[in-house]
C-alpha cells in the first residue's frame, strides 16, 4: 500500500471522512439508513440472552449502538469512536472516546464485539482484530462489517469504473483504506480461531434511489475536492457520472457489506 504524507499524514480523522467535516452526520445517517438493517437482521440470529454486554467499536453517530440498547433492555451497551460527537445524546449507552488501533480492553470484557464500516479503513486492521478477539469471552461472539467496493471494480460501464477506481485511490492514499479487505473477513476470523464463523454479503446498487445509492452519492460527494485537488477525477468526469446515476437507464452494483462472524471458543 503506499500513502501521500500530508501536512496532517494520512488516516481517517484527518480526511475528508472525519467527524469534523461539515456533511459527516448527514453522510453517516446515510450509512446507517443503508446497513442498519443488514446489521440487525446479523444480531437477531445471534440468540444473545441474559445481559450481554455489547461493544460498538468505533460507532460513528451510534443509530445502531442506539438499536441494541433498545432490542436487548438488559444489555450493557458499549459505544466507542475515536471522535464520539454523535453519541453524546443517545439514551441508555455507554459512550468511550477509544482508539481502535492503539487503546485495549481487558481480555474477556465482552459477549459481542462489533464493528462496521471501520477496520477497512484502519491500516492496523489485522492487529486490531487479533485484540478484538480477545475481549470477546468464551462463547461470545466477534462480528465484523465492512463495505467491499469490489463490484464497482466488476462494472462495464467505462465511467463508472474510472469514478470507482479514482474512489478507491483516494481512500487508500489518503486514508490508508483497503476497500477489497472485507471480502476475505470470514477466513480472518478463522484465522483468529474463531468456530461457528458465518457470513453473509449484501450487495448495495447506485441510479437505483436506493439506500445504498444516497450513501454512494453522499461519499462521492464528500470526496469531490480530494479528488480534484489530487487529479484523479476531473470536474467533468464528476458531472458526467451526476448525470449518469440520474439516468433511468442506468443502474448499477456499486458494493457490497459483508457481514462475519465467529465464536469464541471456551
Ligand atoms: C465509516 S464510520 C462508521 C460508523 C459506524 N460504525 C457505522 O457503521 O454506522 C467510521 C467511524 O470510525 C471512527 N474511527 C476512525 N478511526 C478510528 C479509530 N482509530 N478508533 C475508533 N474509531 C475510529 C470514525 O470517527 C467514524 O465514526
Amino acid at each position: 500500500m503506499t500513502t501521500t504524507d500530508t501536512a496532517e499524514g494520512p488516516g481517517y480523522t484527518s480526511s475528508y471522512l472525519a467527524d469534523q467535516h461539515a456533511g459527516q452526520l448527514a453522510r453517516l445517517r446515510t450509512l446507517e439508513r443503508a446497513f442498519d438493517g443488514v446489521s440487525q437482521a446479523v444480531f437477531e440470529q445471534l440468540d444473545l440472552s441474559g445481559k450481554p454486554a455489547i461493544l460498538d467499536l468505533g460507532a460513528g453517530a451510534g443509530s445502531l449502538a442506539a438499536w441494541l440498547s433498545t432490542r436487548y433492555p438488559d444489555a450493557t451497551v458499549t459505544a466507542t469512536d475515536i471522535d464520539t460527537r454523535f453519541l453524546a445524546d443517545i439514551p441508555g449507552i455507554r459512550v468511550m472516546t477509544h482508539n481502535a488501533s492503539t487503546d485495549d480492553f481487558p481480555a474477556a470484557s465482552f459477549d459481542v464485539v462489533h464493528a462496521r464500516a471501520l477496520l477497512c479503513h484502519l491500516t492496523e486492521r489485522e492487529e486490531i482484530l487479533t485484540r478484538a478477539a480477545t475481549w470477546v469471552r468464551p462463547g461470545g461472539w466477534l462480528v465484523i462489517e465492512d463495505v467491499s467496493l469490489q463490484p464497482s471494480l466488476n462494472t462495464a460501464n467505462p465511467l463508472f469504473r474510472k469514478v470507482a477506481e479514482a474512489g478507491i485511490s483516494l481512500l487508500e492514499q489518503s486514508i490508508g483504506s483497503d476497500m477489497l479487505w472485507a471480502d476475505t473477513l470470514a477466513d480472518r476470523l478463522r484465522e483468529r480461531g474463531l468456530s461457528n464463523v458465518g457470513q453473509r454479503t449484501v450487495e448495495g446498487r447506485i441510479g437505483d434511489n436506493s439506500a445504498a445509492d444516497t450513501f454512494w452519492a453522499a461519499t462521492t460527494a464528500q470526496a469531490a475536492p480530494a479528488l480534484l485537488k489530487l487529479g484523479l477525477l476531473t470536474q467533468s468526469d464528476l458531472d458526467a457520472m451526476a448525470n449518469l446515476r440520474a439516468d433511468p437507464g442506468f443502474s448499477d452494483a456499486a458494493l457490497t457489506l459483508v457481514s462475519a462472524w465467529g465464536q469464541a471458543r471456551g
